[in-house]
């Protein structure tokens, strides 16, 4: 694996693959009373979120705390940031105390690959404005297979605004990669010109994407970044694109469906859609915290088996 992780692109199938391996061992480790392993004692993570985060947030600093790395945890409300310091003089600060890693959410894209270049720190990006956010991706993937037994060949779809979703470009990346068959879907106004690279298919038409589903994953409606001409009304947008209870009716049986939160409940999925039992959204979240431990382990060389305990 690469030093640093900015992008799916970093990752080969086989990384992939050994990340959803390492991930499994480390799964169990949240099921056990005492849910900690001694693999990166003495080392320094930083949790560097200059953008606010409950699930990426949450779930890196455990997942760092469950090796028995030593933990910062940095927002911009607090710091020298809200007093105007540099994101340079910042991040130099964080290496002079002694960061191994620095985990970095920001609100703008590039800020993570901008990061490498001041520190000797590993970088990982946990969100970067609409650029990407591959730990998220990970961790569906390992929802995925552990639910479908597979990747490759799987049908998803990602429904919604692809256009400013870091998520849909990771998970798009990560999927192909991986085989699966991918489609997105949205209003054309939400749909980036350079998805035709990206190797997937298009289609505004959701009623006929759904009944062939192994995988429907919506995507949050980022109201605070919508203008008019994207959609006319978020109502209209529900009634168009949106995961009702009638379209949920029409996914085969075994599908999944996923959303990396946060939801909005009754935009992009109905409420009483996203707690059927065939949405696996609680288990998504539990999943990156063992996707985040295994990220962490790989990367900083973690010693000692995964299973030992502290
Ligand atoms: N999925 C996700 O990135 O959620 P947060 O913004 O809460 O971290």
């Amino acid at each position: 694996m690469r030093k640093h992780l900015l992008s799916m692109h970093d990752l080969t199938a086989d990384d992939v693959v050994r990340i959803l391996d390492t991930a499994e061992s480390f799964r169990e480790v949240g099921t056990r009373v005492i849910k900690k392993v001694p693999a990166l004692r003495g080392r320094t993570v930083v949790n560097f979120f200059l953008e606010n985060s409950t699930r990426t947030r949450i779930s890196f600093e455990l997942a760092a705390k469950r090796l028995s790395a030593d933990v910062i945890n940095f927002s911009a409300g607090g710091s020298s940031v809200a007093k105007g310091e540099s994101l340079k003089d910042t991040a130099l600060t964080l290496q002079a105390m002694g960061a191994d890693a620095i985990v970095i959410r920001h609100s703008s894209s590039g800020s993570p690959l901008q990061l490498t270049k001041w520190v000797d720190a590993q970088v990982l990006n946990a969100g970067d404005g609409t650029h990407e956010h591959p730990t998220q991706a990970l961790l569906d993937l390992y929802t995925m297979r552990e639910k479908l037994g597979r990747l490759e060949g799987l049908r998803v779809a990602i429904v919604g605004d692809v256009l400013h979703s870091r998520v849909a470009r990771s998970l798009s990346f990560g999927l192909v990669k991986m085989g699966a068959d991918v489609t997105l879907v949205g209003p054309p106004t939400l749909i980036p010109p350079e998805v035709t690279a990206w190797g997937v298919q298009v289609s505004s038409d959701i009623d006929g994407v759904v009944p062939k589903l192994d995988v429907c994953y919506m995507l949050r409606v980022q109201k605070e970044r919508q203008r008019l001409e994207y959609f006319p009304s978020v109502r209209e947008y529900a009634r168009l694109f949106g995961l009702t209870r009638e379209r949920a009716a029409m996914l085969p049986a075994s599908a999944l469906i996923m959303h990396p939160g946060p939801m909005n409940r009754g935009v992009e999925i109905d409420s009483e859609v996203a707690d059927l039992p065939e949405s696996v959204i609680e288990e998504q979240v539990t999943n990156g915290i063992a996707i985040r431990m295994a990220l962490l382990y790989l990367m900083l060389g973690g010693t000692g088996t995964e299973g030992e305990t502290a």
